[in-house]
């Protein structure tokens, strides 16, 4: 609050309606990747909390977290992991289902790609029910990870209102408008 960066974030961000179907309000990052100083603003934000906490781990969640993730990766240091929807990854995986509206999903990291007692911290587009980054903090503690935070660019207000998932820190930079 009172960070400019933050006004001009939530501006850059497209509002499609009724997209991917009828009543969804589709919060559309695409635009703000194309203003590259508001983009730059947006990890720089993110780099500026994480940099100094000895994170050696930024995990990624399809499709969009692959937009953030990897450019904060670099900028403090740390390994980039994906975390992919089923059947992407080639090599051995471990994998969390979990819910959706109607019906349920699933996320798969690669078995090796952290180490126990790493410090992760879980970047996404996106938080609305919470159910992906639970799947994905689910998946970085079976690996001995530790989860830190998680991190998203937009954040519903029910899930704003929370401030934590599962019992970690929920980062969120903006509300849909
Ligand atoms: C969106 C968004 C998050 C997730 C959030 O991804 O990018 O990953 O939904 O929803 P939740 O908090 O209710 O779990 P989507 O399912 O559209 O997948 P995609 O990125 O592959 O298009």
């Amino acid at each position: 609050k009172g960070d400019p960066r933050l006004e001009a974030i939530s501006e850059a961000i497209r509002v499609i309606p009724h997209f991917p179907k009828q009543g969804i309000m589709f919060q559309d990052i695409t635009t703000l990747l194309l203003n590259h100083k508001v983009f730059k603003h947006t990890v720089d934000i993110f780099v500026d909390r994480y940099k100094n906490m000895d994170i050696s781990v930024v995990a990624g969640i399809e499709a969009r977290g692959f937009m953030f993730g990897p450019s904060i990766a670099l900028a403090i240091g740390a390994k980039f992991v994906p975390l992919r929807k089923p059947g992407k990854l080639p090599g051995e995986v471990i994998y969390e289902a979990y819910e959706l509206e109607y019906g349920e999903d699933c996320l798969e990291m690669h078995i090796g790609a952290v180490q126990q007692g790493e410090k992760a911290v879980v970047i996404d587009d996106l938080v609305a029910t919470g159910g992906t980054l639970s799947a994905a903090i689910k998946l970085l503690e079976r690996m001995g990870a530790e989860v830190v935070e998680c991190a998203c660019v937009i954040g519903l207000p029910e899930v704003k209102g929370q401030s934590r998932l599962d019992g970690k820190p929920l980062y969120i930079l903006v509300e849909p408008r």
